[in-house]
C-alpha cells in the first residue's frame, strides 16, 4: 500500500513539471500541442502517469471503472478536469485555472472517458455520486464501517491481516476529499479488489447493499479520523 501512495505524492510534485515539458510544439510536430484533441494522446500525456495507462492500477482513483463512468454526470467530469480538486494532487488543467489545456481539450477528455471506457450499472439501486454537504453521522458511520469494512481493513481502519492497506493513516486522509472517499465506498476499486457498495466478497453473509445515506455516514466517520488524526486540514472545502 505504501508504494502507490508515496508514488501519487512524488507524481503531485513532478506535475506541473511534466505537463509544460510536452508542450515545446515543436516543428516535427504535424499538430501544435494546443490543436491536439486526440483523446489517447491528452490522456497518455496529461493522465496516465496517475490514472493509469488504461485507467486503472494507477496510484490515483481508476477513471475506467463501469460503474463510476455510470455515476458521473457529464458536467462533474468537464468541471473536475478544469478546475482539479483543490488540496489533493488532482491538478486544475483548464488554462483559466493556471494549467496547459484549452477549453476543448478538456472538453475532448471528458467526453472521451466515456467514449473510451464503459458504463454499466449493476441491478442494486445505486448511492448518488455526490452527497448534500455535511449529512453523514459519525456514529452511524462506526456501525457502517464495522460491517462494510472492518474485516478487510482491521477494527478501526488500522489494517488487518496484512493484506489489505489501513486507511485509518494521517498522510493518507490528509491528500484525499471527501468525494473520493466517497466514490471509493461506491465503486470499490475493481483493479485491487476492493468490492462495491453492493459487493459481499469479504463481507457478512447477511451483508446488505449501502444506501446513500450509509455511504455519507461512513465518509462522516473517515472525515472525522482525518480530523482526529493531528496532521489533517480543515474540512471546508473538501465537498466538491
Ligand atoms: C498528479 C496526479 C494526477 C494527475 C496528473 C491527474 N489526476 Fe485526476 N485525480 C488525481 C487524484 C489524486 C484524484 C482524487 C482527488 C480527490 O481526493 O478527490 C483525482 C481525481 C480525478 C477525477 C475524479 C474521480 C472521482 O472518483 O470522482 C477525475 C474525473 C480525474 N481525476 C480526471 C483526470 C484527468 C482526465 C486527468 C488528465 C487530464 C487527470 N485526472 C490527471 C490525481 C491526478
Ligand atoms: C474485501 C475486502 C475489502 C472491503 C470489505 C473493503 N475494502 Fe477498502 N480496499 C480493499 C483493498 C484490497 C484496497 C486496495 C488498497 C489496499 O490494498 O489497501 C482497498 C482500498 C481502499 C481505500 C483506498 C483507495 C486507494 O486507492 O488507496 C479506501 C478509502 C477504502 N478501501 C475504504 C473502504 C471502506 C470505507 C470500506 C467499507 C465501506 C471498504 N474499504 C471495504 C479491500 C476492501
Amino acid at each position: 500500500m505504501n508504494g502507490p501512495r508515496t508514488a501519487l505524492l512524488l507524481l503531485a510534485t513532478l506535475a506541473a513539471g511534466c505537463a509544460r515539458t510536452s508542450s515545446p510544439g515543436g516543428a516535427d510536430r504535424p499538430v501544435p500541442a494546443d490543436r491536439v484533441l486526440d483523446f489517447a494522446t491528452l490522456y497518455g500525456q496529461n493522465c496516465a502517469g496517475c490514472h493509469g495507462a488504461d485507467g486503472q492500477f494507477g496510484p490515483a482513483p481508476p477513471l475506467n471503472d463501469p460503474l463510476f463512468l455510470a455515476l458521473v454526470p457529464d458536467t462533474d467530469l468537464a468541471m473536475i478536469i478544469a478546475e482539479g480538486r483543490p488540496e489533493t494532487p488532482m491538478p486544475a488543467f483548464s488554462r483559466d485555472a493556471g494549467g496547459t489545456l484549452t477549453d476543448d481539450q478538456v472538453q475532448a477528455l471528458a467526453d472521451g472517458l466515456k467514449a473510451r471506457w464503459k458504463a454499466e450499472r449493476p441491478a442494486a439501486p445505486t448511492p448518488a455520486y455526490s452527497a448534500a454537504e455535511g449529512h453523514g453521522d459519525r456514529a452511524r458511520g462506526q456501525r457502517v464501517f464495522d460491517r462494510a469494512c472492518a474485516t478487510c481493513h482491521g477494527k478501526d481502519g488500522l489494517g488487518g491481516d496484512g493484506k489489505v492497506g489501513p486507511i485509518h493513516e494521517p498522510a493518507f486522509l490528509a491528500l484525499i476529499s471527501d468525494q473520493a472517499l466517497r466514490r471509493f465506498v461506491i465503486t470499490g476499486r475493481r483493479d485491487l479488489k476492493m468490492p462495491n457498495f453492493a459487493g459481499k466478497e469479504g463481507r457478512p453473509s447477511d451483508f446488505q447493499p449501502l444506501t446513500s445515506e450509509d455511504v455519507a455516514d461512513v465518509v462522516a466517520l473517515l472525515a472525522d479520523w482525518r480530523r482526529t488524526s493531528g496532521t489533517g486540514r480543515p474540512d471546508s472545502q473538501r465537498t466538491h
